[in-house]
């Protein structure tokens, strides 16, 4: 199987800046081809300057804002508005500072705010979830949702979504789940993620990661054998994946 293309960018900025362009190519090219495009996001550092980007001069013209539908690949078990919830950025950087109109039924965050004011927990939350991408009649493929482009970061331990090394989701049926807080990472409390396969049938997937203190996880991702359990990350080794890095990550590749 042929790898991922691999782009090095010279630092964070320039990963954004790579990474803008090319969301706003693939969300163009999925309207183009079948009127809609579903876009899953994420959270963690990088997305804040991307968002700043499609939403600046010249993306915010490129993007189809009207045909487009964002969804979370994982939150934090937080209301949103939460500093720790992933929607936060999305929230204050493209729809505040950029004012960017998208109306709010194309906007999928996990339900977490109906979960908590109902006194339920984070499987019951990914399960609303789950019904709300069924609604939205995506194409499947060997039963899970298609959805156009899932933007990915990459934690220090090679954990993507909401999926930790060793996690029980790999063996789960449902398109999204409950997380208990991991111990081992920062921040320590519960979470919600899309199930791990949806990474694998997705057309497209956009992995971001800076600096070197991914440097080494990046290399044995990109380098390894293919044991998603030990390193989540390595689902997003496929062809349709493109990996921006910027000079400090990729810095422990070889050549
Ligand atoms: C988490 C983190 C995590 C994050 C990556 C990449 O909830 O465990 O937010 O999922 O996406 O660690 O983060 P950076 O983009 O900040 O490197």
């Amino acid at each position: 199987m042929s790898g991922p293309r691999v782009i090095v960018a010279a630092d964070p900025e320039a990963v954004a800046a790579a990474a803008a362009d090319r969301i706003s190519v693939i969300l163009a090219g999925a309207v183009a081809a079948r009127g809609r495009a579903h876009l899953a996001t994420t959270g963690g550092s990088t997305p804040v300057e991307v968002y700043r980007r499609l939403g600046g001069s010249p993306l915010r013209d490129v993007v189809p804002w009207a045909d487009l539908d964002v969804w979370w690949g994982d939150d934090r078990f937080v209301r949103r508005g939460d500093p720790l919830s992933n929607v936060t950025a999305f929230d204050e950087v493209l729809l505040g500072e950029s004012s960017v109109e998208l109306a709010s039924d194309r906007i999928h965050p996990f339900p977490v705010d109906e979960s908590v004011d109902a006194g339920e927990d984070p499987d019951r939350c990914a399960a609303r979830l789950a019904d709300e991408l069924g609604a939205v009649g995506l194409a499947q493929s060997d039963g899970w949702p298609v959805l156009d482009l899932i933007i990915l970061g990459v934690g220090s331990d090679g954990h993507v979504l909401s999926v930790f090394p060793g996690s029980s989701a790999f063996d789960a049926t449902e398109w999204a789940l409950g997380i208990p807080a991991p111990t081992h990472i920062e921040p320590h409390v519960p979470r919600v993620t899309l199930n791990p396969a949806i990474v694998t049938v997705a057309r497209h997937v956009l992995v971001l990661v800076s600096g070197a203190s991914k440097a080494n996880v990046v290399a044995d991702i990109l380098g390894g054998p293919r044991d998603t359990r030990r390193l989540p990350a390595r689902l997003a080794v496929r062809p349709d994946a493109t990996w921006v890095l910027d000079e400090a990550a990729a810095s422990k590749l070889p050549g």
